[in-house]
């Protein structure tokens, strides 16, 4: 069962993740050959946080492979309100759909509601912990922008504490080659030690930490912006102190390559000034688009549909 799930990429090679990246770019020029690889297919998507993107796009992917969808974006409105548990829940949706894809405030819930599942399991974002199918996104967006990985040099600012899609990010380009990671933030939102030892140091990857977003932006092929992530913090007066951290403007982009590529998960709150979206080097609006060809990818992978 472990391969028809994806709760984490950790558990995938690094040649089912090209695969996967290929898929994306064949349906992405032949979207017709796939209108019917999912007919008579049921998705569920399981919100229990709010989204826009990720669960949009899961709905569109498996529409468009002519599939159908069911599920909630407020467990307020299902049985979660009287008291039900995860476990319960998943047992029964697994009943009604063909594959789920799950968003939990929980770290570890993806990990933990999958083993109930019984049908293939998406993590769509576990808590502060990864968000996998944002990172096939990313790395779709990459891959189209660079043409390849290796060799590159990629920044990450804002909230790389809470940031789920910075860790799984930087757990899928480790295994790249010759990649080297800028880590900028603020010193309370610096990458927990989990990702910074078990992924960075434990490969000897080079990387660098600094506040200092306009000294490395010389240096960046690759500039992935973040939220800084309110739903995570304790206390009102941190967020506000540090929500404002770093603003990309087109000022500070002056010193950037000319081919940086400049990513962004969203959704964006004050993190890049609206001005930077019509310079060429924006790629966020592009990226939420790959993410949905990525998607329609991996359902097919984990439904094992060939096309
Ligand atoms: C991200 C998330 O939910 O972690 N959004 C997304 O899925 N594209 C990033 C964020 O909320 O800041």
């Amino acid at each position: 069962m472990a391969n028809k799930n994806l709760i984490d990429l950790d558990a995938m090679s690094k040649k089912q993740l090209d695969m996967l990246i290929k898929k994306a770019k064949k349906i992405m020029e032949n979207p017709a050959d796939y209108r019917h690889a999912c007919d008579g297919k049921i998705l569920a998507t399981l919100f229990y946080e709010p989204s826009t993107r990720t669960q949009m796009s899961f709905q569109t992917a498996m529409l468009k492979l002519g599939g159908r969808t069911i599920g909630f974006d407020n467990p307020l409105n299902s049985s979660v309100s009287k008291g039900e548990s995860l476990k319960d829940t998943i047992t029964i949706v697994g009943g009604y759909a063909d594959i789920i894809a799950m968003r939990h405030p929980v770290e570890g819930s993806a990990m933990a509601a999958s083993m109930y599942a019984g049908v293939p399991f998406i993590n769509c974002g576990d808590g502060g912990h990864l968000h996998p199918t944002q990172t096939l996104a990313d790395l779709l967006t990459i891959s189209r922008e660079k043409g390849h990985f290796d060799n590159l040099t990629v920044g990450f600012c804002g909230d790389l504490k809470f940031g789920r899609t910075v860790h799984s990010l930087i757990e899928a380009l480790a295994r790249y080659n010759n990649v080297r990671f800028v880590l900028i933030s603020p010193e309370e939102l610096k990458l927990p030690s989990y990702v910074k030892n078990d992924v960075i140091k434990a490969i000897n990857l080079e990387y660098i930490q600094t506040t200092d977003l306009e000294k490395v932006m010389p240096e960046l092929d690759v500039l992935y912006m973040t939220r800084v992530q309110k739903e995570r913090f304790f206390n009102e007066e941190d967020y506000l102190r540090l929500k404002d951290s770093y603003i990309l403007t087109l000022d500070k982009l002056e010193n950037a390559k000319p081919d940086l590529s400049i990513l962004h998960p969203l959704p964006r709150v004050n993190e890049i000034s609206v001005a930077v979206d019509k310079d060429p080097r924006a790629c966020y609006f592009k990226q939420v688009l790959n993410g949905k060809y990525m998607r329609m990818a991996l359902i097919l992978k984990l439904l094992e549909v060939e096309v």
